[in-house]
C-alpha cells in the first residue's frame, strides 16, 4: 500500500539557528490515525508545518504522491488540511461563516453551494450559530472549533490537527473526538492528551528533540513514555527518569 504521507531524513533549522527537526522519517497509510506525542519544543509543529510546506527543510516529503515542493502546493494543500496550534493564524476573513467558506469558494463552489458547504462545517463543530459573528472576537475554544470548520469544510483526503483540544471544554473536547472518530480521512494529531489521542488512534510517534524516538502501539508509547493520560487542560506529565 502506497503512503499517504512519506518523510525521509527531514531536518529543520530555524533562521535564529535552532535545529528543530533532526533527520525525522515517517509513513502515514490511508485509512490510520496517528497520534504525536513529545515534550514542549520537541519538533512536533515544526514536523507538520512541512508536510503542507508552510516550512520546507532538507530531505524528503511528499502527501499522496505529490513531493511538497513550491509548484506542488496548491495541489498539496487541497490534499492535507493544517489546523494550526494558534487559531489566531488561521482566521482572517470578517465573519466566521466568510471564514469557512473561503475554501470552498477558493476550490471553484458557487457562492451558495460554498455557504451551504461551510453551514454544514459549522453545524458538525457545533457553532452554526456564530456564523455571523466576527472570529476575532470570539473565544479561544470557538476560534478552535471555526479553525476546524474551516478545513473540514475543504474536505481533504488527511487532516492534520495541532494541539486541537486546548482551549476546548470537556464536552467540546468528547464532542471533537466523536466527529473526528466519524469522518474517513486519515488523520494525524498532535496532542498531550493522552485520553483524547486513545479514542481516535491506535498508532503513536513520540518526538525528541527533532526526532521520532519511538513509532508504535499507541498504549505502549504511552507507557514507555509514562505520557499519563487523564486532564483536560493539555498539561501532561513528560518522561520521568528510570527507576
Ligand atoms: N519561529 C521559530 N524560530 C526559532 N525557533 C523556533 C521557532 N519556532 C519554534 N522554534 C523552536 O523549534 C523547536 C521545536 O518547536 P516546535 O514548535 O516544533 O515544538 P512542539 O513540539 O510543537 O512544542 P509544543 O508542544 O510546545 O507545541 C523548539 O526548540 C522551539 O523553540
Ligand atoms: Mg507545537
Amino acid at each position: 500500500m502506497e503512503p499517504l504521507i512519506e518523510v525521509r531524513g527531514l531536518r529543520f533549522r530555524y533562521d535564529d539557528g535552532t535545529l528543530a527537526l533532526d533527520g525525522v522519517d515517517f509513513q502515514l497509510f490511508p485509512g490510520e490515525t496517528v497520534a504525536l506525542f513529545g515534550r514542549n519544543g520537541s519538533g512536533k509543529t515544526t514536523f507538520v508545518h512541512h508536510l503542507n510546506g508552510l516550512l520546507a527543510g532538507e530531505g524528503f516529503v511528499s502527501v499522496c504522491g505529490l513531493q511538497v515542493e513550491k509548484r506542488n502546493l496548491p495541489a498539496v494543500r487541497r490534499k492535507i488540511g493544517l489546523v494550526f496550534q494558534d487559531s489566531d493564524e488561521q482566521l482572517f476573513m470578517p465573519t466566521v461563516i466568510e471564514d469557512v467558506a473561503f475554501g470552498p469558494l477558493n476550490r471553484g463552489q458557487d457562492t451558495t453551494a460554498a455557504m451551504e458547504t461551510a453551514s454544514q462545517a459549522l453545524r458538525d463543530v457545533g457553532l452554526e450559530a456564530l456564523a455571523g459573528r466576527a472570529p476575532y472576537h470570539l473565544s479561544a475554544g470557538e476560534k478552535k472549533r471555526v479553525a476546524l470548520a474551516g478545513i473540514l469544510a475543504m474536505e481533504p483526503e488527511i487532516l492534520v490537527l495541532d494541539e486541537p483540544t486546548t482551549f476546548l471544554d470537556p464536552p467540546a473536547q468528547r464532542d471533537l473526538a466523536a466527529l473526528l472518530r466519524r469522518l474517513p480521512q486519515a488523520k494525524l494529531v498532535v496532542t498531550h492528551d493522552a485520553r483524547f489521542a486513545r479514542a481516535l488512534a491506535r498508532r503513536a510517534v513520540f518526538f525528541e528533540k527533532g526526532r521520532i524516538v519511538a513509532d508504535g502501539p499507541i498504549d505502549e508509547i504511552v507507557d514507555r513514555f509514562q505520557w499519563v493520560p487523564g486532564t483536560t487542560s493539555g498539561e501532561a506529565a513528560g518522561p520521568q527518569p528510570a527507576g
